[in-house]
């Protein structure tokens, strides 16, 4: 997904001022998930990626729709995708705290397997510190 377009970049500085954990994005028919991310940087947490993340976590999650002629990755994957796949599917997901919050992608095309997880912990809810 081309995320850094100008409806995006019009909205990071509110996602870093607002301390926002996670951005769920549509419209494109697939799946990604990125590292954390501000301005085309990566700001992984010290404990792991997705420990005390230093910029929000982008999930674009748009691949229970139609299959339209732009959905495949005909481009390499950015520096900051972490996973992304164009199985038909959906996202699934849990708060289960104030800190802890699981992400599940289902593919449809593999009969229910779950391609990717991740759990993003956040003890802090505050302005990004960038
Ligand atoms: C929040 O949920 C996670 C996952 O179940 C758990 O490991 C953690 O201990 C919980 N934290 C609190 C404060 O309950």
């Amino acid at each position: 997904i081309i995320i850094i377009n100008n409806v995006f970049s019009g909205l990071e500085p509110l996602l870093i001022e607002f301390g926002v954990d996670v951005v769920i994005w549509a419209h494109e028919h697939s799946y990604e998930r990125s590292w954390p991310l501000y301005d085309n940087v990566v700001y992984n947490g010290t404990e792991g990626p997705y420990i005390n993340p230093g910029a929000p976590v982008h999930i674009v999650t748009g691949s229970a729709g139609c299959q339209e002629s732009t959905d495949p990755f005909n481009y390499p994957a950015a520096a900051w995708s972490a996973f992304r796949s164009t199985d038909y599917g959906y996202t699934r997901f849990k708060a289960y705290n104030q800190t802890h919050i699981y992400f599940e992608q289902v593919s449809v095309d593999r009969k229910g397997k779950v391609i990717d997880s991740l759990w993003i912990e956040k003890h802090k809810h505050e302005a990004y510190n960038l």
